[in-house]
């Protein structure tokens, strides 16, 4: 296996290597991100060596079991461990995903494992979401409605108006997209992002709703929204596979039919 090499301008230090205790057969080396805040260090990459004969097959698996059996300081977030809740995002071989479904198999040689990239970093693998999730509260991911509900069942849908969230409802906030997307990373303060704007989607093509022209307006600004160029990345790296930049695009028509 070729040795780890930071690039010679990397500001990131080579770490610690950890190497597999007893003599495995099916031995893979994990290159992971550290950056403790308390420490007063800079960021360093350490090498974990895992078993894979003794490790599920996940990424998360891998980093659940060095934490259990090596390094227990090593941080990072988790908790469905099957693509659902969205915590364990980070970049995992050059690409945004999931821990929890990302097979180890699927990386060749050694699986380089990095924070969520442009977001400020927590520890470790932690990214600070709290900018996200203020354009995601901005944008009032909730139904909003005058009409007072049916008093004895619930507001109802047409199939055909059910059938305009699929593919929306699906989003399960792990931010993989946003920070795939380089108008996010220049643009984080101003610009939404893929993901919010595909939660702000949801809520203007929900039938139920009846805010949509407010929800227009508070998307009308030359960064919320027009700072989308179709880069694609978003779509690209979604680890559920949905079309955020396909989201944006249907927000912009009807930014265009409201005018005409
Ligand atoms: S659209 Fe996909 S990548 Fe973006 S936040 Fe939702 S699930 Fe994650
Ligand atoms: S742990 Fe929930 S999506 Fe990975």
């Amino acid at each position: 296996m070729a040795e780890f090499a930071l690039p010679a301008n990397s500001k990131i230090g080579k770490g610690t290597s950890w190497p597999v205790k007893s003599g495995g057969k099916n031995v893979r080396k994990f290159n992971i991100y550290r950056w403790n805040p308390d420490d007063g260090k800079t960021p360093q990459v350490d090498t974990y060596e895992v078993d894979l004969d003794e490790c599920g097959p996940m990424v998360l698996d891998a980093l659940i079991k060095i934490k259990n059996e090596v390094d227990q300081t090593l941080t990072f977030r988790r908790s469905c461990r099957e693509g659902i809740c969205g915590s364990c995002a980070m970049n995992i071989d050059g690409t945004n995903t999931l821990a929890c479904t990302k097979f180890i198999d699927d990386v060749k040689d050694e699986v380089n494992i990095y924070p969520l990239p442009h977001m400020k970093v927590v520890k470790d693998l932690v990214p600070d979401l709290s900018n996200a999730y203020a354009q995601l509260a901005s944008v009032e991911p909730w139904l909003k409605s005058k009409t007072p509900p049916p008093p004895d069942k619930e507001r109802l849908q047409s199939p055909e108006d059910r059938r305009k969230l699929d593919g929306l409802y699906e989003c399960i906030l792990c931010f993989s997209c946003a920070t795939s997307c380089p108008s996010y990373w220049w643009n984080s303060e101003r610009y939404l992002g893929p993901a919010v704007l595909l939660q702000a989607y949801r809520w203007l093509v929900d039938s139920r709703d009846e805010a949509t022209g407010e929800r227009l307006d508070n998307l009308e600004d030359p960064f919320r929204l027009y700072r989308c160029h179709t880069i694609m990345n978003c779509s690209k790296t979604c680890p559920k596979g949905l079309n955020p930049a396909k989201a944006i695009a249907e927000i912009k028509k009807m930014m265009i039919a409201r005018q005409g």
